[in-house]
């Protein structure tokens, strides 16, 4: 049975995190192996990095530092452990993957959407989503459901910065609508999920498809 790479996006706040745990149940459900992981992280070397990219007290680090950081920890998800779960033919769902580059550090540090599309080929080496959910909320929506929480590095900068990420996303979308839907974050949990695990029926091979909608 091939593999099948699932990735999830949005901007911090978005609500991401709680629709990977659960879309990966379901599918846990149907019978298939599913590996849930997150990026940055899920390898010692990346979670290493994550802890150092998170740090507020890491405001020191330089864009361009920041972008090979991520992909620095792309590289060795993709071969440590996506690619491997693949060839055994798992379901893989990772919470954000080269598109979070591309909004957080092509649109959001404005280091330019041509550069970071090719840097991400390289970490990558060429790995794509087969189907990408983009959980899509307003900047002030995220906000308010972040406040309670404690802030990262990222999640700290000024509001034009997570706009720009925002519409990064969107674009990105709009760009590759075959590979990335977008995804009401708005709604309730419950709807949410349903709006996924429908997307994943209409947009995931046939196989799969079916064994969602019956479950
Ligand atoms: P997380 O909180 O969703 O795990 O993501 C960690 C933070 O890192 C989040 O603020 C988004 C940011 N990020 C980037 O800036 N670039 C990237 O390539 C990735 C994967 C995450």
């Amino acid at each position: 049975m091939p593999g099948l790479f699932i990735s999830f996006e949005g901007i911090d706040g978005c609500g991401k995190t709680t629709q990977v745990e659960r879309v990966a149940e379901i599918i846990r459900g149907t019978g298939r192996e599913v590996v849930s992981v997150r990026d940055p992280g899920s390898t010692r070397v990346a979670d290493l990095v994550r802890n150092m990219l998170l740090d507020r007290g890491n405001s020191d680090i330089d864009a361009r530092t920041e972008l090979f950081l991520y992909l620095a920890c792309r590289a060795q998800l993709v071969e440590q452990c996506i690619r491997p779960a693949l060839g055994r033919g798992q379901v893989v769902i990772s919470d954000r993957f080269s598109d979070s580059t591309l909004a957080y550090q092509g649109y959001g540090r404005m280091l330019g959407v041509e550069l970071v599309r090719q840097a991400n080929r390289i970490a990558t080496a060429g790995l794509t989503p087969n189907v990408t959910l983009l959980i899509d909320i307003p900047v002030n929506v995220a906000r308010d459901r972040r406040s309670a929480q404690m802030v990262d590095r990222l999640e700290a900068e000024e509001g034009n910065f997570h706009e720009r990420v925002r519409n990064g996303f969107l674009e990105i979308a709009r760009r590759e609508p075959e590979r990335v839907a977008v995804i009401d974050g708005t709604l309730p949990l419950d709807e949410v999920t349903n709006a996924i695990v429908d997307t994943l029926a209409l947009r995931v091979p046939v196989m799969l498809g079916d064994v969602i909608k019956s479950a």
